[in-house]
């Protein structure tokens, strides 16, 4: 019996296939490598394809005795899906039905999906639990509700059964393997300020210095990447063992603001990146922390990480053995 892993080539799922193999499970992934690496699958079958191709997906989950799935594939930049809702909701939306109907015919029952906190648009309070409102502010987000919406209707009808994740800010890379995060382009605030720091990159810009936050930047809250792959893990034991339709959020709980970022980042590289500031991102909230409560009584989940330099460390050590990501 093996666990599915779509996307699994990605930042988040190669952690999560990562942390699967060395808790005993059989894992197999697929990926289409438009945005995934080859190199970040270790140890267990890549298959490269798009999750879209219904046959070769029923062959995989056959041959392979596919007893659950773990659904990361997905487009998920937030400022190119405002420009090209379209592809958001084709790749999105689209390919995830497509997904689900080789599964539900398959007999496969069991999903863990990859969501976000971009659910929830502009938050109306802090710390964000489950029970707030959700109200997307941009086409990544609709489409990634969207799914989750798809996936109750999918449980009613077909018995489908689903954990939806939704991450804060994911950062940090794997403490031994050489995994970490690369994507093309990075638009992700902790790798570009560590890309400043050593100097890969000119400089930082800080997208607005006139938030409603003591420094004046957005706070976030920001979970380890090794985290995040846990609460995967006890997602699909939450399956096998029960579990019906639910959601989740996963944050540690605790904010920090883009200058504490690159405080923090200058402490750990002992270099000084570049500092410019810029204007506001469109369509940024000011603060977004976590409520992951209900994650930790229901999944039993317990990040590890909740300092700050200690998931830069680890992101760092990924940069610096990597300065071109996986294209060395
Ligand atoms: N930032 C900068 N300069 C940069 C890049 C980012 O100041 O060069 C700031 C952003 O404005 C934001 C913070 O750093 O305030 C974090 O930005 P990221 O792009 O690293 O992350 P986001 O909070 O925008 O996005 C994350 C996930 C998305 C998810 C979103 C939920 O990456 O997938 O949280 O709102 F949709």
């Amino acid at each position: 019996m093996a666990v599915l892993v779509t996307g699994g080539a990605g930042y988040i799922g190669s952690h999560t296939v990562a942390d699967l193999l060395n808790h005993g499970e059989e894992v197999v992934v697929i990926d289409n490598l438009q945005q995934g690496h080859r190199q970040a699958v270790l140890d267990c079958p890549l298959y490269e394809i798009d999750i879209r191709d219904t046959d070769a997906v029923a062959e995989i989950v056959r041959r392979h005795d596919v007893e659950s799935v773990v659904h990361f594939a997905a487009h998920s930049l937030v400022g190119e899906s405002v420009k090209q809702p379209l592809k958001y909701y084709a790749n999105n939306v689209g390919a995830t039905e497509r997904l689900l109907s080789t599964l539900v015919e398959s007999g496969v029952n069991q999903i863990v999906f990859s969501s976000t906190a971009a659910t929830y648009g502009e938050p109306m309070r802090v710390p964000i639990d489950e029970e707030h409102p959700t109200a997307p502010t941009n086409p990544y987000g609709e489409t990634k509700l969207a799914i989750e919406r798809m996936l109750r209707w999918c449980h009613a009808a077909y018995g489908l059964k689903s954990v939806s994740l939704r991450y804060f800010n994911a950062a940090g890379a794997h403490p031994d393997l050489p995994i970490g995060e690369d994507h093309d382009p990075e638009t992700h605030l902790i790798p570009l300020v560590i890309q400043a720091a050593l100097g890969v990159r000119e400089n930082i810009a800080i997208f607005g210095t006139d938030y409603p936050t003591p420094d004046g930047t957005c706070i976030r809250d920001y979970i380890d990447v090794m985290d995040l792959a846990a609460a995967h893990r006890l997602a699909l034991s939450r399956l096998r063992s029960g579990g019906a339709v639910e959601v989740f959020n996963l944050g540690i709980g605790k904010g920090f603001s883009v200058k504490e970022v690159i405080a923090a980042v200058e402490r750990v590289a002992g270099a000084r990146p570049q500092v410019v500031e810029a204007s506001r991102r469109a369509g940024d909230p000011a603060i977004l922390v976590a409520a992951s409560g209900k994650a930790q009584s229901a999944l039993g989940w317990n990040p590890l990480h909740d300092d700050l330099e200690g998931i830069i460390a680890s992101a760092f050590a990924w940069h610096q053995h990597h300065p071109g990501g996986y294209r060395e």
